[in-house]
């Protein structure tokens, strides 16, 4: 009764069986999580897969759809991506840009093939910290995105490690890229008057100690890229000077007053 067959049945029936469930559930049980090494923000399975909810989270709260696209600038190790595949039962378009190599290759080597409308480009973008041999300069880069291509494009924790010029030139790629309509989600590192005696006396938990200049100040000494931050008005104002409407500024928790996400929530809309 319980021959060859029999025995190979089984598997066959777990096959059939994670079929079925891809079909009806979402993806996280089917794509392997990043290993470890590649996460250099140490962050658990569980805090992993929750980073992406909440990130998705705020894109809903923007009208993010199942058929809309996205740009992912910094995508690094998916924590968007996977926030997408496990959130909802996405058919649009999402493209993550990184200029970290080894990341961009195991996202689009575990997600693509699976999930043929997620896809990953390195940029070969030189930044101090996450990519101090590339090549090219992003205070200059242009995408090779065509113009009105996205209808939203997220930047978690990216212009965190930007300098000025560099973030200008994104504002105006940003723009370009986006459609009319087209919204953006990044978050900053923000200061005001307000926050500044937490920030310089570290009651925080990052402090910005050091002065760029008038308007940036960083955390690190050592490593500039590591934290940086803005003054909120004055990186606001350079966000509407390139005809975006801001539609939302709302302090973190990261500086110990906001709420909500850690580092500092901007949404702005291209009208
Ligand atoms: C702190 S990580 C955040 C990654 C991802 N957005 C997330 O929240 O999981 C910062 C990311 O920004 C990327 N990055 C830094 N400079 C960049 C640039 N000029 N263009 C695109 N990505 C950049 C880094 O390579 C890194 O993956």
């Amino acid at each position: 009764m319980f021959g060859k067959n029999n025995l190979h049945f089984v598997p066959d029936m777990d096959i059939f069986v994670a079929l079925m469930e891809a079909n009806h559930f979402n993806s996280r049980y089917r794509l392997p999580l990043p290993p470890q090494p590649l996460r250099f923000m140490n962050e658990s399975d569980e805090r992993f897969l929750k980073t992406g909810e909440e990130f998705l989270g705020i894109l809903r709260r923007y009208g993010f759809h199942e058929t809309s696209s996205l740009l992912d600038m910094g995508s690094a190790y998916g924590r968007l991506a996977y926030g997408i595949l496990q959130g909802m039962n996405f058919q649009g378009r999402y493209l993550g840009l990184d200029i970290l190599p080894k990341h961009v290759e195991w996202c689009r080597r575990t997600i693509t093939p699976s999930h043929g409308n997620f896809q990953f480009e390195v940029l070969n973008i030189h930044n101090a910290r996450y990519n101090p041999r590339g090549l090219f300069d992003a205070r200059t880069y242009r995408f090779k995105i065509a113009d009105d291509g996205f209808d939203y494009c997220a930047l978690f924790s990216v212009f965190t490690h930007m300098y000025e010029p560099e973030i200008m030139n994104y504002l105006g790629e940003i723009k370009r890229i986006l459609s009319p309509g087209g919204i953006c989600v990044s978050t900053f590192f923000l200061f005001d008057e307000a926050r500044l005696p937490a920030l310089t006396d570290a009651k925080g938990s990052m402090s910005m100690k050091h002065l760029l200049n008038e308007h940036t100040r960083y955390h690190s000494a050592e490593d500039p890229l590591h934290a940086i931050a803005y003054q909120r008005d004055y990186m606001t104002g350079q966000i509407i000077n390139f005809g975006f409407g801001l539609l939302e500024c709302t302090y973190g928790t990261w500086a110990g007053d906001g709420h909500g996400t850690y580092q500092d929530l901007v949404v702005f809309k291209k009208s």
